[in-house]
């Protein structure tokens, strides 16, 4: 078998792995449209990621998503780094290129504003201060995407407050750090507010933040999408508020990847939700 008619081999590396749903949106999308191609999941160690990574290329596979513990490794790794991966400081997607270098990008603040954007079409990032809940991984995206959409403040807490302090250093002056016990206090004429903690999870503690200040005309998201409507998310809706769901993030950070990969347009559809959620 030639090079070009090899069938296109993608997946997921992580350790753990079996928790992901890469595999289930990659390959519903690979069969609604027929598309030739397999997407594995692959639990690799650290130990092992360099030689897994460039070995990939060679057996046929196009790219790899990346997962925890291995997003902000992989960056070291790459050959070339975009711009949004190397300010976020992490990549999810990787590309093989034709020469078996690897492209390292994160769709992550993507998946995190496209979510918004196709569900909530009238919200508009420029039209007030965001309010951002964490400081971690997924905060980082979501602060880099809020920028870079035009978000004109962005009022940031975090239990631990030296890494929301570490953040607004890094994303600039737009970032405003307050204090994670006052955190209701920063709604107050918000027009995105934003959980990236993992509080409100299935299993987790609760998020804790009186929403007395938080006008109806705000959109409400939050990155958990177990329990898809959060407690947080309900207390918004019941004030009026719009609130989108974590699960579009999840599906919308996969499709540059898929189509990359598979050079197809992959949609976000209610099926996809339905088949991921089941
Ligand atoms: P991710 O990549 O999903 O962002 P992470 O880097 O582990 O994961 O970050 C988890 C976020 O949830 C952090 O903001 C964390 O706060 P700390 O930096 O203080 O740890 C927040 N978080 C997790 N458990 C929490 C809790 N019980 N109370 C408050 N914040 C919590």
């Amino acid at each position: 078998m030639t090079a070009s008619n090899r069938i296109p081999l993608a997946g997921v590396i992580g350790s753990p792995v079996a928790h992901s749903k890469s595999p289930l949106i990659f390959r519903t999308w690979l069969r609604q449209l027929g598309l030739r191609g397999y997407y594995i999941p692959m639990d690799v160690s650290s130990a092992d990621l360099e030689a897994a990574l460039r070995n990939l290329p060679k057996l046929g596979f196009v790219g790899v998503n990346v997962t925890i513990p291995h997003k902000e490794a992989v960056l070291q790794m790459a050959d070339q780094v975009s711009d949004r991966a190397a300010l976020i400081g992490s990549a999810n997607t990787l590309t093989f290129l034709d020469d078996g270098r690897i492209y390292a990008d994160n769709t992550d603040g993507y998946g995190f504003l496209e979510n918004l954007r196709q569900t909530a079409p009238g919200w508009d990032p420029k039209s007030g201060p965001a309010a951002v809940l964490g400081a971690g991984g997924a905060a980082r995206a979501v602060l880099s995407s809020l920028i870079d959409a035009g978000a004109p403040e962005i009022r940031l807490t975090n239990r631990t407050r030296s890494r929301a302090e570490a953040l607004a250093r890094e994303f600039g002056t737009k970032v405003r750090v307050q204090d994670w016990v006052q955190a209701g206090n920063m709604l107050d004429g918000a027009a995105t507010v934003v959980n990236a903690t993992s509080l409100g999870m299935t299993g987790k503690g609760e998020l804790r933040v009186p929403l007395d200040a938080l006008a109806k005309t705000a959109l409400v998201t939050d990155l958990v999408y177990a329990p898809l409507e959060t407690p947080l998310l309900a207390q918004a809706r019941s004030i009026g508020c719009t609130t989108v769901d974590g699960l579009g993030m999840l599906l919308y950070q996969a499709t540059p990847g898929f189509e990359r990969w598979f050079g197809m347009k992959a949609e976000v559809t209610e099926d996809l939700r339905a088949v991921v959620l089941r």
